[in-house]
């Protein structure tokens, strides 16, 4: 075999699990290659997740802002015309920018970028079926498994990406649906909903639970949802979709109360179906090494160790938040393990964002899960409305909490829901990294007027001293 394909560290899968896990192994100077199928870097979260949705996000905000917010402040516009073939051209060239740049990260780290489909073909050996039809083996110390997720399908549901659609197909409509149903009141759901509203589609969510987005503390849930249903999106809680028919006119969804009962029909140009992404493993050779996945597809792990000596996981495939800063946690941790370091990431303290407006952002316990482990907790609380940045850009909805314990004033979680939250719940995760108390917060200056005031009030309400409501 070559010597220039015998590796350290081989990793599968470009996304921000496999790119991060690859630039900490180049600087450790570990002889490292990665291998990507997709023909271009970066994964689920740059070329069809996390960024475009950001970009589309930040466009139809901006478009809305102008139809709905500019007169009032005093500038007068004619009305805004959409042109989407240059929203969707300026979101492809963000994204075109960003992962040329995780190319060049590889190159700055002497990584070197296979493209192709990596399969583990027994211990340390890792074929790669080129994109341009070559297959070459690698030989790898240590093989990093990091090949993400993919949307969960719909039983009785079929994808067709133009009128039954998945996050992907929802990133690149080519026009505005009149209506789109969303099945899924989760994180994908509520981002893309809010764009194509903003954009024009009157917007339905479906969702199974009685509540939206599980996992977010139920406060600030319930508010959040009155914050959606105030802009237009509507809800059917406590619903389940049996089945969808594609036709001349649209999408004909027959939906059942989740508990059983009474059909009732809905109709919609386009929908969306956002129920939770499951962990990608097909044609990964797992069987060659002895690895087997648990009853929902993830890898099972110890501090990143599968079950077969040097193959390691990370990122969407093993269990934890589905998230890219998570799998970028994952991606440090396990190569400073394989370096021989002391490699660890704190799953309390991976924050999560809704990156709509109002924003949401936590990170910690809800109240739910204190309640339930049956601890001894204060609370305190900051609206918005009382916060005079927030007030002079006329972006009041929402609020700041704070949880701690009641003994010892450690701070057990901070959640928010306001504007540019995802910005400031940073500042949370400093604080409760070291084991700091809302006092610490509350008695540290923060400049104004900033939103970031609200934070220090509502860690002021934990021991009854908010000064500014
Ligand atoms: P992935 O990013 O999925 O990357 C895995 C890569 O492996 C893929 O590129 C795939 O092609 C490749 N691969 C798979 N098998 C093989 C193989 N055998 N050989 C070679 N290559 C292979 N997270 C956030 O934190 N913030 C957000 O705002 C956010 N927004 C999102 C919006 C949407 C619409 C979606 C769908 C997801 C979003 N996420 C967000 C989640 C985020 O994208 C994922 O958590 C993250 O990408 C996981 O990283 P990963 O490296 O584990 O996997
Ligand atoms: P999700 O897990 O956030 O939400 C799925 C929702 O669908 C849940 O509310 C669930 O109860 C509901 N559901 C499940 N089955 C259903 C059914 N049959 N009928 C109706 N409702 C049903 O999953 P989502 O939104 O698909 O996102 C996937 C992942 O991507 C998330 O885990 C999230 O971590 C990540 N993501 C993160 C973002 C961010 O950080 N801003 C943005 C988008 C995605």
């Amino acid at each position: 075999m070559a010597d220039d394909l015998n590796f350290d560290v081989v990793i599968i899968g470009g996304g921000p699990g496999g790119y991060n896990a690859a630039i900490r192994a180049g600087q450790l100077g570990l002889k490292t290659a990665i291998v990507e199928m997709r023909g271009v870097l970066g994964g689920t979260c740059l070329n069809v997740g996390c960024m475009p949705s950001k970009a589309l996000l930040h466009a139809s905000e901006l478009f809305e802002a102008t139809t709905h917010e500019f007169a009032s402040i005093g500038i007068e516009v004619p009305a805004p015309k959409l042109n989407l073939v240059q929203m969707m051209k300026a979101k492809q060239d963000s994204v075109t920018a960003l992962t040329k740049g995780v190319e060049f990260l590889m190159k700055k780290n002497k990584v070197q970028y296979f493209v192709g489909r990596g399969t583990i073909a027994g211990a340390g050996k890792v074929t790669v079926s080129g994109n341009d039809g070559s297959t070459q083996t690698l030989t790898a110390k240590n093989i990093v498994i990091a090949t993400g997720s993919e949307p969960t399908p719909l039983p009785g549901v079929d994808i067709d990406q133009k009128s039954v659609v998945d996050s992907t197909g929802a990133l690149s409509l080519p026009a505005v649906p009149k209506s789109l149903v969303v099945v899924g009141a989760g994180i994908i759901g509520l981002e893309l909903g809010s764009v194509w509203r903003r954009l024009g589609a009157q917007v339905t969510v479906v969702e199974f639970l009685d509540r939206i987005t599980p996992g977010m503390d139920t406060e600030v849930a319930t508010a959040f949802r009155k914050a959606l249903e105030k802009q237009g999106i509507a809800f059917k809680l406590g619903t389940k979709v049996t089945s969808a028919k594609t036709g001349g006119k649209g999408v004909d969804l027959t939906l059942e109360p989740a508990a059983g009962g009474a059909q009732e029909k809905l109709n919609a140009d386009v929908v969306l179906v956002a129920i939770g992404r499951r962990p990608f493993t097909k044609g990964l050779g797992l069987e060659t090494v002895g690895v087997s996945t648990d009853a929902r597809g993830f890898i099972p792990t110890s501090h990143f160790k599968t079950a077969a000596p040097g193959v390691w996981a990370i990122g969407d495939v093993i269990t934890g938040p589905m998230l890219a800063h998570k799998a970028e946690e994952d991606a440090v941790a396990c190569i400073e393990l394989i370096a021989g370091k002391a490699g660890h990431v704190d799953y309390n303290l991976v924050p999560s964002v809704v990156y709509t407006a109002p924003e949401v952002a936590w990170v910690g316990q809800t109240e739910e899960q204190l309640k339930a482990a049956g601890v001894q907790y204060k609370t305190g609380k900051f609206p918005f409305t009382a916060n005079s940045r927030a007030k002079i850009n006329h972006e009041t909805e929402g609020f700041v909490k704070f949880l701690a314990d009641a003994k010892t004033d450690k701070v057990l979680g901070v959640h928010m829901m306001g504007p540019q939250v995802g910005e400031m719940i940073g500042e949370a995760c400093v604080l409760m990294a070291f084991g700091g108390a809302s006092e610490d917060v509350a008695r540290t200056c923060h400049p104004h007027p900033t939103r970031s005031e609200a934070v220090r009030q509502a860690a002021m309400g934990v021991e009854n001293w908010t000064m500014q409501a």
